[in-house]
């Protein structure tokens, strides 16, 4: 017996709607590129911390890609300034400037569209030796952090925030990784909200693969109230958008595959 095709312009109207509206096709595929648009997020006036260099990581390419899996059981072990600052610098920081050819590029550890970089990461630290708990602001371009804020961050918050998931709190650091749409769809219109998504899963696997380098577990997380989740970071949804996280920290259960994706509690 056939079974019909689901169709997401019968059953997703808004997925629908939104893969269409950034369809290309040949007559719609000029872009209005070589306008201005904007570096990464700096506040001044925020206190900022520089993170000690990124060390090599420990563990080689292969085995991170074998061993990673989701890791939802934690312990209580704080995270390293260290560590943070190699996690960064993979999933998102600058390596170096190359110049050549008339071009003067950042060398950056995820390729993006047009190589304009619209997102930014935040991160809500638990237990971090040496960072005050509360939202931090990564500043790629320096390699450091601004206080967003200082802020115990209770459990019971921290699992309202990522939708009842109470492994997310349990963590000693989560990653947020944010869009800003004005740098990079001013070039691209509506279908670099496309390519955001594409660069946010770039930069999220690279933070997964360093984390398993160092011996850490991660489970990323797509299920967050958005707007409380921007309000928490100090962005305002209508100019900056969360679009996914990373709840990171040392594994209960190291080398032990179903204990730490910890199914039996996720669902
Ligand atoms: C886009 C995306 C969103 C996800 N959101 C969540 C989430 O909110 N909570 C969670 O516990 N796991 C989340 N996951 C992790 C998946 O549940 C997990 O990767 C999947 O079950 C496969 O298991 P493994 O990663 O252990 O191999 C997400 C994964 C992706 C790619």
């Amino acid at each position: 017996m056939d079974v019909a095709p689901h169709r997401l312009r019968d059953h997703e109207r808004a997925a629908w709607e939104f893969h269409r509206a950034t369809a290309r096709w040949q007559f719609n595929a000029s872009s209005s590129g070589g306008q201005q648009f904007t570096a990464g997020r700096e506040d001044p006036d925020a206190p900022y911390l520089p993170l000690p260099a990124p060390a090599r990581l420990p563990a080689g390419l292969s085995d991170a890609i074998a061993a990673r899996a989701s890791c939802r059981a934690f312990t209580d072990l704080p995270v390293t300034l260290a560590e943070l600052s190699a996690l960064l610098a993979a999933g998102y920081g600058v390596g170096g400037r190359s110049a050549g050819d008339g071009y003067t590029m950042d060398d950056r550890p995820v390729p993006s569209g047009g190589g304009l970089y619209p997102l930014e990461v935040s991160l809500l630290v638990r237990r971090v030796e040496g960072l005050a708990p509360g939202v931090h602001h990564f500043v790629p371009a320096v390699h450091g952090l601004e206080l967003v804020r200082e802020v115990s961050l209770p459990e019971a918050f921290v699992t309202y925030l990522f939708m009842g998931q109470h492994w997310v709190a349990r963590a000693p650091v989560v990653f947020v990784v944010s869009f800003v749409p004005g740098r990079s769809l001013v070039k691209y219109g509506d279908r670099g909200y496309r390519y955001a998504l594409l660069e946010a899963g770039h930069l999220v696997q690279n933070l997964n693969l360093a984390a398993v380098a160092l011996g850490l577990g991660a489970v990323n997380l797509g299920g967050f109230y958005d707007d409380e989740l921007a309000g928490l970071l100090r962005i305002d949804p209508e100019t900056e958008i969360c679009l996914y996280a990373s709840a990171c920290g040392w594994p209960a259960h190291p080398g032990e595959r179903m204990a730490s994706r910890a199914l039996a509690e996720s669902v």
